[in-house]
């Protein structure tokens, strides 16, 4: 498939490397068509990698990848032309965290609201699915670096979407269980739990480890 992801940092790197792997082609957006982390990620990937604007990853991709900061994430979403969002599958993986402070960060929104919605209201025809926000985008791509069996959290609005996701979690990246948590508004949830995830991770000292809801 040809996969658009917006962001061209460390997530947008690792999930486009490998969905390169898988055989897909990648384009790579950015709010400039001339970053440098995307022409060096482009160099290493060699084969079906391209880069651009965040404008042109979406036109590019049949489902996108929401791999920007949280505070960036609206402006992003907002420079891209409607006609290339609306109805696509934009899988969000971001988290609404502010460091400006230190750390740990802050959510920048909680509570009422959530990234995860921010984005579905600003473009309502774009079908949002918050997934793998809840770990470290090693685990995200490689669930087996964790041992035993665990979790991996999505939500949204439109089911076929969700289906899809599911489908791409499971038989792309390996995941076995993938708890579907209802609508976009459970975003605030699985934004919500990322402090936790910080606080886990100075605790453990490790970012390889993950969730795993036990009934
Ligand atoms: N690191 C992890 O393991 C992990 C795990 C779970 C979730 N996440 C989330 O994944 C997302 C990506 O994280 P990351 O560390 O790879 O990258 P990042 O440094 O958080 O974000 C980099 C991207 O954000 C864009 N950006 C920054 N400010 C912007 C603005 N004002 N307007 C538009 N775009 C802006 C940058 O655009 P340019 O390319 O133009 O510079 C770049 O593409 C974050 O939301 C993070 O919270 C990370």
């Amino acid at each position: 498939m040809n996969i658009g992801i917006l962001g061209t940092g460390v997530v947008g790197q690792t999930i486009g490397s490998r969905l390169i792997e898988l055989g897909h082609n990648v384009k790579m957006g950015s709010r400039t068509s001339n970053n440098a982390n995307a022409r060096a990620w482009m160099r290493a990937a060699k084969e079906n990698a391209s880069h651009g604007t965040f404008d042109e990853a979406a036109e590019f991709g049949e489902i996108l990848f929401n791999c920007t900061s949280g505070k960036g994430s609206l402006s992003a979403i907002e420079s891209i032309k409607t006609a290339n969002l609306n109805n696509k599958v934009l899988v969000d993986v971001a988290n609404p965290l502010d460091f400006s402070h230190g750390m740990p960060p802050v959510l920048t929104v909680c509570n009422y609201d959530s990234l995860g919605e921010q984005i579905q209201h600003e473009r309502p025809l774009l079908r949002v699915v918050k997934a793998l926000n809840t770990m470290n985008v090693d685990v995200m791509v490689h669930p087996e670096r964790v041992s035993g069996q665990h979790d991996v959290f999505i939500c949204g609005n439109d089911n076929d979407a969700k289906s899809l996701v599911t489908m791409m979690l499971i038989e792309w990246f390996g995941w076995e269980t993938v708890i579907d948590l209802g609508d976009i508004s459970n975003s605030r949830g699985m934004e919500m739990a990322v402090p936790l995830w910080i606080s886990l991770n100075k605790k453990l000292g490790t970012n390889i480890f993950n969730f795993k809801v036990v009934k």
